[in-house]
């Protein structure tokens, strides 16, 4: 298991989102309410990028086609049987960092 930083918490204000590429890999992190949540930032439609969708309360919407996810859990919003990659966050040293296999 290995802490992977992502971004500082002084550049994801509440009710914001980012994209991050870490660790080789493209994430989507976000702030809700000062709570860190991050998924993997590849939609799972098509590819768009989750972590340049629109946030509002705890769902995303992806800014290709308009599919929403709950932040939190990576979960459709609409169908249970889609759902994007979550991943664990923690605050280390003012960065919001996941937790990856
Ligand atoms: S790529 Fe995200 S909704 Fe189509």
């Amino acid at each position: 298991m290995a802490l992977i930083p992502l971004i500082d918490i002084t550049e994801l204000p509440p009710g914001t989102c980012r994209e991050v590429v870490a660790a080789g890999r493209v994430f989507a992190v976000y702030n809700v309410d000062g709570q860190f949540h991050a998924l993997d930032g590849i939609c799972p439609h098509a590819g768009g990028p989750l972590g340049k969708g629109t946030l509002r309360g705890g769902v995303v919407t992806c800014p290709w086609h308009g599919w929403q996810f709950h932040v939190a859990t990576g979960q459709h919003c609409l169908n249970s049987r889609v759902c994007a990659a979550s991943y664990p966050t923690e605050l280390l040293h003012g960065q919001v960092c996941i937790q990856l296999d």
